[in-house]
């Protein structure tokens, strides 16, 4: 039987690490999203749109073509995986996913994506919109400043400690209280802080609320 494992949270929560453990154990598929809204603010950014461009936004969107091939992240058919990653699309993500046309696109495209076999997603609103009938629902959180060290320690960035916590609250913020699909827990996603864990300690948390005699 099919099933969806959501995990939403901030940025540096461990999501992504997470979900993709899990994959691997359970032996189901893996989908990032935010690598997803990322590709999108790199097609924005390589043609100078910003997001005083509506319209051009909304007219943009036909000629983007996302793929996720073996994790890889695909841009019109150019691998962006690497570049993605950078302060400036870490920058610009904020205001590109904060557009309901653009959210639109990708939600479709994820619900697409996992509709005939089971997967775990990694997002922003996975148990809210995108699968709000998920059959499992994790909401992972970590102080501001464990979070900023964890992005340092991916080599993600050339921003300080100090400038990365700050641009880690601003980005929560903004993220949080944006009208389309804000930041938030769903009411029956399982509530993880793991400030003080470890990965392991972590996965633990989630698998042991799993019935793992789906796992191949
Ligand atoms: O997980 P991440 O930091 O790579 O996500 C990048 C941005 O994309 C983040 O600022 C919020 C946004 N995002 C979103 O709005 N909805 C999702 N499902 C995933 C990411």
């Amino acid at each position: 039987m099919n099933y969806i494992i959501a995990i939403d949270g901030p940025s540096g929560s461990g999501k992504s690490t997470i979900a993709e453990k899990i994959s691997d154990i359970l032996g189901i598929e893996y989908l990032n999203t935010g690598s997803m809204y990322r590709a999108v603010t790199k097609y924005f950014l390589d043609r100078n749109i910003n997001e005083k461009n509506v319209e051009l936004i909304e007219k943009s969107l036909n000629d983007i073509e996302i793929k996720i091939v073996d994790g890889e992240v695909f841009l019109n058919g150019k691998n962006v995986s690497n570049e993605i990653r950078g302060d400036l699309v870490t920058k610009n993500v904020s205001w590109v996913s904060a557009n309901q046309k653009v959210r639109e696109k990708l939600v479709s495209l994820q619900r697409d994506i996992a509709k005939d076999t089971s997967f775990v997603l990694d997002g922003r609103d996975i148990g809210t919109v995108v699968f709000p009938d998920a059959k499992y629902k994790f909401f992972l959180t970590a102080s501001p400043r464990v979070r900023a060290i964890r992005r340092l320690e991916q080599n993600e960035s050339s921003l300080s400690v100090d400038e990365l916590e700050e641009s880690i609250i601003a980005r929560d913020k903004y993220d949080s209280s944006r009208k389309t699909s804000p930041l938030k827990r769903a009411e029956d996603a399982i509530l993880i802080d793991n400030s003080d864990m470890t990965i392991d300690e972590t996965l633990e948390a989630i698998i042991s609320k799993v019935d793992t005699s789906y796992a191949i």
